[in-house]
């Protein structure tokens, strides 16, 4: 297929932002995709400073707890997690621990002093269920009137002082999931009544259908046609901390899907998820330029094509920075995309700047950008323009 379109900079210009759009959607997605396991508030990897234990803690939400000890010169701390249940007893984590939706969860955390991460979803709760004390030795966080919407990770980060400088032991972080089975809900609840997903090539996508209950049976379905998606643990997988993986997308995957879950008389569906498929590059592109000669004399035609081998069904977009541009000289372009014979998987792209009638102001560098979903690339090319050859006298 070809197509002459004029350049004129608002084309160019509108076209980057089509695409600069599309990059934005890819992005939105991608952060609608993956909020249920973004990475907990560890906002500051940076030394934290502590402050004297007058001042009130900084920071969103306060995670740190106000240090009721100053930070007194230590080797690196010895930790453990520990859960606290009624009547004073103690019980080391492991793994994964449930708490029965309604009860308390109390944590203990080995550390003078500590820092804590929770899921996102309590983050962002503020009807004080939630606190966290640091004593001598330990810090502690309690979690009253728990719901299932509460499941998720919890980690205990103790830190390192150096005098009044504090920051996180990041390979001493203790993690614990907690989940809260709860009677009613068997999927922690989502916001929206449906979540957009975008599959690209060769990126695990996560469906992050995630149960309240650990014992919860969990399987994937398809809306249109309507059946269950199998799950062989290779190309699907599941987690009971996480909810299903599809670990290679392929177009065949895309759709409407949902997971259902089942426990006791109970069984739920969960959010529908919208999966998109998108050919997703595994580079940018990688753009080639020539022009038809180097060297022009005034009044001829000059062609400056630039070209892209890629991936099938990858789009590539292009766009022409030119010496006759300030002055709004009006070139033409022409866009084709062609298979590439013998490789079945690869495609030409291809923008043929057209310049007719050479003027002096064509003379200089003609460059070329390419942009795919995974980036921008430009080369260059540089064209002289000769006078024309003085007509000669006749005798
Ligand atoms: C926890 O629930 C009880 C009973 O419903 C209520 O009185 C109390 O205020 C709640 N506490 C918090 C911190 O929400």
């Amino acid at each position: 297929m070809v197509s002459v379109m004029p350049l004129l900079n608002w084309s160019g210009s509108k076209r980057r932002l089509v695409l600069s759009a599309l990059l934005i959607c890819a992005i939105i997605l991608e952060l609608a995709c993956c909020q249920e396991h973004r990475t907990p508030p560890a906002k500051k990897p940076k030394p934290h400073k502590l402050k004297p234990a007058k001042s009130t803690p900084k920071g969103p939400r306060a995670l740190a707890a106000k240090p009721k000890v100053k930070a007194s010169p230590a080797g690196p701390v010895q930790t453990a997690l520990t859960q606290v249940l009624n009547r004073g007893k103690f019980k080391k984590v492991g793994d994964t621990i449930s708490v029965r939706s309604g009860d308390t969860l109390e944590l203990r955390c080995r550390g003078k002093p500590v820092q804590w991460s929770v899921p996102a979803l309590l983050e962002e709760d503020h009807d004080g269920r939630l606190k966290m004390t640091q004593h001598e030795r330990y810090g502690v966080l309690t979690l009253v009137n728990s719901t299932g919407a509460d499941t998720g990770e919890f980690t205990c980060f103790p830190m390192y002082c150096e005098d009044a400088d504090c920051r996180r032991e990041y390979d001493k972080a203790i993690k614990v999931f907690v989940f809260f089975p709860d009677p009613q809900e068997l999927f922690v609840p989502s916001s929206d009544y449906y979540q957009v997903i975008q599959l690209r090539t060769n990126w695990p996508t996560v469906l992050p259908c995630q149960v309240t209950s650990p014992q919860a049976k969990v399987s994937l379905h398809r809306e249109l046609p309507p059946g269950e998606v199998a799950v062989d643990g290779t190309d699907i997988s599941f987690d009971v901390k996480k909810g299903f993986t599809i670990n290679r997308p392929r177009p065949h995957h895309a759709g409407a899907l949902f997971c259902v879950a089942s426990l006791g008389n109970l069984r739920q569906s969960s959010t529908k998820y919208m999966l998109i498929y998108v050919h997703y590059p595994m580079a940018p592109p990688a753009p080639a330029v020539e022009a038809s000669s180097s060297s022009v004399t005034v009044g001829e035609n000059l062609r400056v094509s630039c070209t892209v081998v890629g991936e099938q069904d990858v789009a590539v977009e292009f766009s022409w920075e030119y010496p006759g541009q300030e002055i709004g000289r009006p070139l033409y372009t022409q866009e084709s995309v062609s298979a590439v014979a013998g490789g079945a998987l690869r495609q030409r792209s291809q923008s043929v700047l057209l310049v007719d009638e050479v003027r002096e102001v064509d003379q200089g560098s003609y460059t070329c950008t390419a942009l795919n979903l995974q980036g921008a690339r430009s080369v260059s090319t540089t064209v002289t323009v000769l006078p024309r050859a003085k007509p000669k006298k006749k005798p």
